[in-house]
């Protein structure tokens, strides 16, 4: 009887959720996506002076879409967007090269422009560069985190190694203070290859503050995922962080699925389930951190620890069920 029932459900269930195959999206390195308004909103890098957005009301709809240039940029070599909703208008963060540093390697410096009103479709207005005089070096990966009330913008930088810093924020676009170092590669698993931590992503999770972030070069297999969590008083000093010491997201060979990270989350259409995005590649070559990057999205879980429990990549052209209420 429990068994039948328990089938009747499964299937009561799986017939109520659209379908959906990784990857959800072809040429979209570094992903950061929303469900907003009825609709999921997709950035991702460009390389280029544009910065598009994929709006779709299905998971499995992007392939169809075109990427909507929502902002152009005075620079150019644009990475890792992503949009945040603060105070009701969408801050476009991202990292690109300024007009005047043509042939410049260290040249990208995280940014911010603002949307016009609450469509994340903007237009955006250019806002500022963080320019940090107190180390100014090249940035990457910028993201926004909020501990207690307080703002912080979060990124990579990269001087001896390449690290994580975070930043004391007033408001998405005025810093009321250096960035401080939050991370670098300590594990031999941050270091395969090559030696960084960079993509720091916020999770909140039953009071909990997570970071989530990006180990080893993304020109290798062996790009992964890591875990900081806050767990003392003060989020700029780094030892109030507690770095997880085993990866919690990396390659599956047997799925096919290699260099697996630099992500984001989001929240099913009904607000129960916690989703990542990501990016990989499907074979076990050097693709560099180029455009040949899919996005791939799926559900995860939360263990007894209270930490977040991503499996494994899922492989490509499997249908798996979409997010609870689409
Ligand atoms: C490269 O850009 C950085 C930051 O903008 C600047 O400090 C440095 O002088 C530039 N180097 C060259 C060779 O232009
Ligand atoms: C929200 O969705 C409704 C219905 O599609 C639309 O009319 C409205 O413009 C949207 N608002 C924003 C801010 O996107
Ligand atoms: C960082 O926290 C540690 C441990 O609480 C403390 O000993 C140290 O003085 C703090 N550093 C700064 C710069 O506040």
């Amino acid at each position: 009887m429990y068994k039948v029932l328990s089938c009747f459900f499964l299937f009561w269930v799986g017939s109520h959720a659209d379908q959906y195959t990784n990857p959800i999206a072809l040429k979209a390195p570094d992903p950061w996506m929303v469900y907003y308004n009825g609709s999921y909103y997709l950035v991702a890098t460009t390389w280029t002076n544009e910065i598009g957005i994929r709006k779709a009301s299905k998971l499995s709809g992007f392939k169809d879409v075109e990427n909507t240039v929502v902002h152009t940029i005075d620079g150019r070599v644009m990475w890792a967007p992503e949009i945040h909703l603060l105070d009701g208008r969408w801050y476009l963060f991202y990292t690109a090269c300024g007009s005047n540093t043509q042939g410049n390697t260290s040249c990208h410096r995280n940014h911010v422009a603002q949307s016009a009103s609450d469509d994340p479709m903007g237009p955006y207005t250019f806002l500022t560069d963080f320019v940090d005089e107190t180390l100014d070096v090249q940035e990457l990966d910028p993201s926004y985190i909020i501990i207690n009330g307080q703002q912080y913008l979060l990124g990579g930088y990269i001087s001896d190694a390449q690290n994580l810093y975070i930043r004391p924020m007033a408001n998405p676009y005025t810093p009321t203070g250096p960035k401080y170092f939050l991370s670098a590669a300590t594990y031999d698993w941050e270091k395969q290859t090559s030696s960084a931590n960079e993509g720091p992503e916020p999770l909140y999770h039953d009071g909990r503050v997570f970071v989530v972030y990006s180990a080893c070069s993304c020109n290798t297999a062996d790009y992964k995922l890591g875990l900081l969590e806050f767990v003392e008083t003060d989020p700029l000093n780094s030892t109030h962080w507690h770095k997880h010491p085993e990866p919690v997201f990396q390659r599956s060979d047997e799925n096919h699925v290699y260099g697996p990270g630099h992500n984001g989350f989001f929240k099913s259409p009904d607000g129960t389930e916690d989703w990542i995005v990501y990016h990989a590649n499907s074979e076990d070559t050097q693709y560099g951190c180029d455009m040949g990057r899919s996005s791939r999205a799926q559900k995860f879980t939360w263990g007894d620890d209270g930490l977040p429990v991503f499996g494994v990549p899922e492989a490509t052209d499997v249908s798996y069920d979409g997010p609870s209420g689409e």
